[in-house]
């Protein structure tokens, strides 16, 4: 399994950083940075964060787990394809580049990384975070057309949600087009995080794209509302985490949605593991996401030898092929 945890490096760069505003200034940023994020009506009014301290409580508190985010699912992308190994990063609403430091990590292929942002105090905070990478920052606004260079790997994370509807559905279809592999995007595991990530993924297959994860097919969406799909990753508290967070336990769970495209044709797993599996002692519970819909199956020593895999899965895990033809 892949670090969740941000590069040591990283880390110490970002505690340097955090000396600057006092411990208490950066507690009630962090809270209200939460609130703000919480009330999407107040995000579409206001700039979320707009003061030196807010940005620094992000790094603190938020980057930790997006990237966390970011990192699981490039791990995910990188089963279904082993052999990825894109040499051009397009990192779009960047922030301070965590998903960026997150490719960095796995596709040491990368050589040329373009970050666009349009907080020109995230600029100036990112540019100082990527000392030695092959880093580009320009300030662009998401909201209106673009034309982005092409780029091996398009990436949005926890970004495109801070744009309209419609906004969105333009961006994803320019980014698309100046994608050479693979794009992906990662919004909060929300019913509204969510909502932005189901119109992509309609989108893209409509513009013909092929998926990657976390679907097992193409076809429509079966998931019903008010149930959304997303999964969890759980990352260890820093100190410096624990301290402007003013919270004592060791680690979060961090909920994210997700959807990655491909160019190219992907061979697809059987089903995805929509929920925590009932583990129990002789049977295993699981909520499937395949290619016939969302199935509730329950798995026992019947199933021969693939049920000790089984008893062993875990939320977001991909089942190879279906258990009962696997025996
Ligand atoms: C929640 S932050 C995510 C930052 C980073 N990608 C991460 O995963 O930590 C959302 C980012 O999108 C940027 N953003 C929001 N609206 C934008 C727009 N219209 N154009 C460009 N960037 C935008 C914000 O400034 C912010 O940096």
């Amino acid at each position: 399994m892949s670090d969740p945890k941000l590069p040591d490096e990283l880390l110490q760069a970002i505690q340097e950083k955090l000396k600057a505003v006092p411990r208490h200034i950066l507690a009630a940023a962090a809270k209200e940075i939460s609130a703000k994020y919480r009330n999407q009506e107040e995000k579409k009014q206001s700039p979320l964060l707009s003061t030196k301290a807010h940005h620094l409580a992000y790094l603190a508190v938020r980057m930790p787990a997006t990237y966390a985010a970011v990192v699981a699912v490039l791990e995910a992308t990188a089963k279904q394809m082993p052999d990825l190994a894109p040499n051009s990063l397009a990192d779009l609403g960047a922030g301070p580049g965590t998903a960026s430091f997150a490719c960095l990590e796995t596709f040491p292929s990368l050589n040329q990384i373009s970050l666009y942002e349009s907080d020109p105090q995230w600029i100036e905070i990112g540019k100082t975070l990527f000392k030695n990478a092959p880093a580009q920052w320009s300030q662009i606004d998401l909201s209106h057309p673009i034309s982005l260079p092409p780029n091996d790997l398009t990436l949005l994370s926890y970004a495109l949600g801070e744009l309209t509807y419609e906004a969105a559905d333009a961006l994803i279809a320019s980014i698309w087009k100046a994608t050479n592999q693979i794009l992906i995007v990662i919004e909060p595991g929300t019913p509204r995080g969510f909502s932005y990530i189901r119109r992509a993924r309609e989108q893209l297959i409509a513009d013909g794209a092929f998926l990657v994860a976390p679907c097992p097919h193409l076809l429509p969406c079966p998931m019903q509302k008010p149930d959304w799909c997303h999964f969890a990753t759980r990352l260890p508290r820093t100190e410096m985490h624990l301290l402007v967070k003013e919270v004592d336990r060791g680690f979060e769970d961090e909920k994210f949605s997700y959807i990655v495209a491909s160019k190219t044709p992907v061979s697809l797993p059987y089903a995805r593991v929509l929920r925590h599996p009932e583990h129990h002692g002789g049977h295993t519970r699981l909520v499937l996401c395949t290619p016939g819909g969302i199935k509730q199956e329950t798995y026992s020593r019947k199933h021969g030898a693939c049920f000790k895999q089984i008893s062993k899965v875990k939320w977001g895990a991909d089942l190879t092929v279906e258990p009962s033809k696997q025996a």
